[in-house]
């Protein structure tokens, strides 16, 4: 009781308890130094790198939030329950009719009824114990995610987080030194590193079609204005107040996850540094000016986050990466997806492949759709091409991804291996966007993102996610 206690004096579980001094302009200036001793007195070794624990032949799975994602990620996990690789053992939310919603669905693919956390805002601090499950998987709110991965953790459970895990820096630090001192997974669970298209580039990318890899150019481009807004879609629109308090970008790692994996950042290279700046707001306020219910109306003025952040990004072999954030303006959805190479070049949405002959050779267009399919079908991944007809038979999840994701957690679970990313890769991932928003803070001044690792990046080892689980 006395780690909950801690938990609840401490103020974590309001956004503002979470909003971070770090990320406060008048702290700004001499961020990098503060967070270098923090990393210091943390005494982080690395040693959760490349961690795997005893084999867990079913992984007992506990649920937190149940609201959009939580539903759907139950889906993800109907297969693998159905298959005795997995069993829902617990589930926890504030809203009672979520609750009952999810013990239907579970109940339609599962003979044991999961146990239920749920009454006060607490009550999921209850369920944090090996007791209950091997795995947290937290879908909740971004302001609980850090504090209940820490839980997970020091309840001996694993911790798989949707994204950002974190959004300060020295909650970024937290998990990497609860991973390390509790030797428990912690995964930020990045979907779109599992996309087709992501992981067929990844394969070309790795058996060497784009030669070096110079820059890349990922975002998260999604109008969530009618989402944000309406009162039904996010629990007490918890989303749309992160907007009335913070300006940077934050959600860096649908874009950024994937590129990670093609430039080996924290497996031979590593991000070093960032510059941030933020548009004008003008999007987002003018829907709550224009929206029908008076609440919403009063709402505009309170909006600080920028319509478009844009985060350029360094990293210790020289690359660069142009990460972009905006859910305000009116667009079409959109990743980027863009890779340059000394051989090849790729832009998404649509995706078009363009490949070097030289430079006398003068050749201006993407591939024909022809020659593309010849590439796609060459270089698919051993892993979307082991799973696509699973994925395809099952609730797939944006497009499959999801479904791969969950299968590649649970599998790797059973069969005692490590995980696809480490706590590193989550951390420095969502460390990106805490940054952002105290360089945008500081007039888009440079920020050094720090080494978390204890130098294990420097390793030229071969992405987990490449391995194939023969199971
Ligand atoms: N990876 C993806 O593609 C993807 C897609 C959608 C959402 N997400 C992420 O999933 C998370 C949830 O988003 P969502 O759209 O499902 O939001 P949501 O509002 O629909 O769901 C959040 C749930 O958490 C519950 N909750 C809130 N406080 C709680 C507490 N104290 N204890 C237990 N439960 C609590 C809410 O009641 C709600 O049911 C977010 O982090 C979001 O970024 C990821």
């Amino acid at each position: 009781m006395r780690r909950l206690d801690f938990l609840r004096v401490g103020g974590l579980l309001g956004l503002g308890g979470v909003l971070s001094s770090f990320t406060r302009p008048s702290d700004t200036a001499s961020l990098d130094e503060v967070l270098a001793t923090k990393i210091k007195t943390a005494g982080l070794t690395g040693s959760a790198f490349d961690l795997s624990v005893a084999p867990i032949s079913r992984v007992r799975v506990a649920v937190f939030g149940l609201g959009n994602r939580g539903q759907s990620l139950i889906d993800m996990l109907n297969w693998l329950v159905q298959e005795g690789h997995a069993e829902i053992t617990a589930i926890s939310d504030i809203n009672p009719t979520k609750i009952s919603r999810a013990q239907q669905q579970i109940a339609e693919f599962q003979q044991s009824a999961p146990r239920v956390f749920t009454g006060t805002p607490d009550a999921w601090m209850e369920a944090m114990s090996d007791d209950v499950a091997d795995v947290a998987l937290i879908c909740t709110p971004w302001e609980l995610h850090t504090p209940m991965a820490v839980a997970a953790m020091r309840g001996r459970m694993h911790a798989a987080s949707e994204v950002p895990i974190a959004y300060t820096p020295e909650a970024c630090v937290e998990l990497v030194q609860v991973a390390e001192e509790t030797q428990r997974h912690c995964i930020m669970l990045e979907n779109c590193c599992y996309n087709r298209e992501e992981l067929w580039l990844l394969n070309m990318i790795q058996d060497g079609v784009f030669g070096t890899v110079t820059h890349a150019e990922c975002a998260y481009l999604h109008d969530l204005r009618a989402l944000m807004l309406d009162p039904t879609y996010y629990e007490d629109q918890w989303r749309l107040k992160h907007h009335f308090a913070r300006n940077g970008n934050l959600y860096t790692t649908h874009g950024l996850g994937p590129v990670c994996m093609y430039f080996d950042i924290l497996r031979g290279d590593t991000l070093t540094h960032l510059t941030s700046m933020s548009s004008k707001e003008a999007a987002l306020s003018e829907a709550l000016r224009n929206s029908k219910d008076k609440k919403l109306q009063k709402m505009a003025k309170d909006v600080v986050c920028g319509d478009v952040n844009t985060t350029l990004i360094g990293t210790a072999k020289g690359r660069s990466i142009m990460l972009q954030f905006d859910v305000h303006s009116g667009r079409p959805y959109n990743r980027l997806d863009k890779v340059v190479g000394s051989k090849a070049t790729h832009y998404g949405y649509p995706s078009r492949l363009y490949i070097d002959h030289g430079a006398d050779w003068g050749g201006h267009h993407w591939l024909e759709d022809t020659e593309k399919t010849e590439y796609q079908d060459r270089y698919e991944h051993p892993l979307w091409e082991r799973l696509q007809k699973l994925a395809a038979e099952h609730p797939q999840g944006h497009g499959g991804m999801d479904f791969v994701m969950m299968y590649r957690l649970i599998r790797c679970l059973n069969l005692g291996q490590q995980l696809d990313l480490n706590v590193y890769d989550g951390a420095m991932w969502s460390m990106v966007g805490a940054l952002s928003e105290a360089s945008v803070a500081a007039g888009s001044k440079r920020m050094d993102i720090p080494d978390m690792t204890a130098g294990r990046w420097k390793q030229s080892v071969p992405h987990p996610v490449n391995r194939s689980l023969d199971a």
